[in-house]
């Protein structure tokens, strides 16, 4: 398979520069050098942001924070919010685990579709999500430390959570 993530990166993410200093990123995302890990005190306070948001939305979140080796720091599942939303939201973080923060969950969305190059890539690595709701997690300084997943709104309403969530301790890639 065809598979030319930097190319699509230059291509679609070049806003991303204008956020996160990526100059020693080599293109791939985040290099094992920049990888900081974000503790529980940090990941707390990205699940206290996303609740804030919910509520503040009037929608109940899973609301999932993982390092940037995919394992998971943190993990709430809000009052009413769907059993089925636990996985996504999961998985939705390590969709952007998986390939170094480089993009959000629905960096994938239209190459996946049928047609498109990497169409069939959320089969792989126990099954990814495509869709928004994932979003990398940089300190201040840049470094990458990881990603939090939320679902149970729409799509536009998890992922204008997740930013939110991000920001509170960092910044992330928006498109
Ligand atoms: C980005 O990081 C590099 C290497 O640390 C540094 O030389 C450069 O000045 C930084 N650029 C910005 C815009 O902060
Ligand atoms: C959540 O909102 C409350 C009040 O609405 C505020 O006191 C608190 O600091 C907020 N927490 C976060 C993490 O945004
Ligand atoms: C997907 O393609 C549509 C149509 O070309 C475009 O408007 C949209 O920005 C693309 N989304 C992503 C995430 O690349």
């Amino acid at each position: 398979m065809k598979f030319s993530i930097p190319a699509f990166a230059l291509f679609v993410f070049s806003a991303a520069a204008q956020q996160v200093n990526r100059t020693q990123t080599n293109g791939w995302g985040s290099t094992p050098a920049q990888r900081h890990y974000i503790n529980a005190q940090q990941a707390l306070t990205v699940i206290n942001a996303a609740v804030n948001f919910s509520n503040s939305i009037n929608v109940p979140n899973d609301i999932a924070v993982f390092d940037p080796s995919s394992q998971l720091v943190a993990f709430l599942r809000m009052d009413n919010a769907y059993l089925g939303s636990v996985d996504i939201s999961m998985k939705k973080a390590k969709t952007v685990t998986y390939f170094n923060g480089l993009f959000p969950s629905y960096g994938l969305f239209n190459r996946s579709q049928p047609g498109g190059d990497l169409f069939g890539i959320e089969q792989t690595n126990g099954g990814l999500v495509v869709f928004g709701g994932g979003q990398p997690i940089f300190d201040p300084n840049g470094y990458f430390i990881g990603a939090v997943g939320v679902s149970g709104g729409t799509v536009q309403q998890d992922i204008d959570t997740a930013v939110h969530a991000a920001q509170s301790i960092g910044t992330t890639i928006t498109m």
